[in-house]
């Protein structure tokens, strides 16, 4: 029996990288997890990790930014599992390319996932998770505990200016604004909202990333991440595990007075 016993989690971009980690980590203390993924290949994969540890699962093929999608998954996960605890709001893309030659169907491309796909995901799963609200704490306006965890990944990218992903930036910052909207709207219902804004995290991301910034600068692979943990206090980079265990507190009964806040997991290297 672990903490989160019972608790039915859904996360998106859970084929990989930060998602994959959270979704097992989750699994690991105690909730069956739903892997809501665009590649059906990583989410079976997963999925059949986070069955091995006991738990149920379910790989869900979805593309976030498709509202109709997303509508469609929050009832079918009802229909499947009969409620929704919680909500890791995790997939994500992102490119590098410089200021001046974003386009708008770059610009599209990155804030319809990040920015809209995780607002339309959020609003879905609220609204399941407020049916479950007792009708006493409805009218109450308030809670004695959480009726529901949701936790959207930002980044750092979103806390300052960044020439060579600025829409990608935007799309971050926006998450974080969105976080504390949502933690604001459903406080009411004791559903809390958060955003954890990793540092460098070793995924395929990041190495998508690094290849893309070498070939724009002439850098040699690996080279940007050495230069940006020059400047983490820490000296490391994140690995997916470290950025999961700060999800998974947000997700945990021992965040319950915590919503609208946002967790960097950057080794210091933000501090403000
Ligand atoms: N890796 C880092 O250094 C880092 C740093 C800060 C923030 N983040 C954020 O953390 C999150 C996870 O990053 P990661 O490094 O694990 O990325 P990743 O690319 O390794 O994994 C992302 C997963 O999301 C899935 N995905 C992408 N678009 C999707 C869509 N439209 N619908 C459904 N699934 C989709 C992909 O198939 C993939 O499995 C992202 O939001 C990212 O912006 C990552």
């Amino acid at each position: 029996m672990g903490v989160l016993s019972g608790k039915v989690a859904i996360v998106t971009g859970a084929g990989q990288g930060i998602g994959k980690a959270t979704a097992l980590r989750l699994a690991r203390e105690g909730a069956d997890v739903v892997v809501a993924e665009y590649n059906m290949e990583t989410a079976r994969a997963a999925a059949s990790d986070i069955r091995a540890l006991g738990r149920h699962a379910l790989a869900y093929h979805i593309d976030v930014s498709d509202v109709k999608m997303v509508r469609k998954m929050a009832k079918d996960v009802v229909e499947r599992f009969g409620r929704i605890d919680i909500l890791v709001n995790n997939a994500g893309v992102s490119e590098i390319k410089p200021f001046m030659e974003i386009t708008e169907v770059d610009w599209d491309r990155i804030t319809r996932v990040n920015e809209k796909g995780l607002f339309f995901c959020l609003q879905a799963v609220a609204a399941q998770m407020i049916e479950q609200v007792p009708e006493e704490v409805k009218k109450a306006g308030k809670a004695d505990r959480s009726y529901g965890k949701i936790v959207n990944l930002t980044s750092i990218s979103g806390q300052r200016g960044r020439p060579l992903h600025p829409h990608y930036a935007a799309s971050k910052a926006a998450v974080i604004s969105i976080t504390q909207s949502a933690a604001l709207a459903l406080a009411p219902y004791g559903i809390n909202v958060n955003a954890v804004s990793p540092g460098v995290v070793k995924t395929p991301l990041w190495k998508q990333l690094d290849a893309e910034r070498a070939r724009l600068t002439g850098a040699r692979p690996g080279e940007s991440m050495e230069a940006f943990l020059e400047k983490v206090p820490l000296r490391r980079a994140a690995l997916p595990e470290d950025v999961a265990a700060a999800i998974f507190f947000l997700c945990s009964p021992e965040s319950d007075m915590v919503t609208g806040h946002t967790l960097n997991v950057d080794g210091g290297y933000e501090m403000h």
